[in-house]
């Protein structure tokens, strides 16, 4: 079983499928949709399942974070191994319901991503990507050090693609 990870403000657990209905809370939040699209429960439960299989054969994804002040479910994000610009990398990202924005939670959540990858994992580098216009996404990665190295489609679409070195 994967470890709890505890961040000043934050509690992440590793995704499970018992945390499918947060999840849910998450990638309906209309803030999350406007980039995730729409979910039902369904697709939800069966990302809690994806995201539980990751953990299992990679050791590592996707953590649902917590308030350990008041123990609300912010959101969910950190780091999984993906196939990103023709390479098997180490990926970190982020989402948090509108009301949590604003307090540098998703920035807590990357940093932990990068601990962890540059701590136990041994990487030498962490990518992170999102649509080119989402710019609050961007701002996370530049005030965690990420550069922006290029481009990248992602289903047709343009990403930005940065890196954060050791
Ligand atoms: C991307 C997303 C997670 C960024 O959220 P965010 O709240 O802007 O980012 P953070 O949690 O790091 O908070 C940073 C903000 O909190 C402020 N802040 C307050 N306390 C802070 C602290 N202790 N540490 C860092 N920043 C702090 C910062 O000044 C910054 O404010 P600003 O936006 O006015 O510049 C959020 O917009 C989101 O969930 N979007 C929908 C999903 C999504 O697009 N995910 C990415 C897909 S690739």
């Amino acid at each position: 079983m994967p470890a709890l990870t505890f961040t000043e403000r934050l509690r992440l657990e590793p995704i499970e499928p018992r945390h499918a209905d947060d999840l849910h809370t998450v990638l309906t939040d209309p803030a999350v949709a406007e980039w995730y699209g729409e979910w039902t429960r369904e697709a939800s439960a069966a990302e809690a399942a994806r995201i539980a299989g990751g953990w299992r054969r990679d050791g590592v994804h996707k953590w649902m974070a917590y308030e350990r002040a008041s123990g609300e479910c912010v959101g969910r994000g950190g780091l999984s191994r993906a196939t990103v610009d023709g390479r098997e990398r180490l990926e970190v990202g982020w989402a948090l319901r509108g009301r949590f924005h604003g307090r540098g939670y998703a920035t807590e959540i990357g940093r932990a991503g990068c601990d962890l990858a540059f701590g136990e994992l041994g990487a030498r580098e962490v990518v992170s990507f999102t649509e080119v216009g989402n710019l609050r996404s961007r701002a996370v990665m530049e005030r965690l050090g990420f550069a922006y190295t290029k481009d990248i489609l992602v289903g047709g679409e343009p990403f930005a693609l940065y890196v954060l070195d050791t």
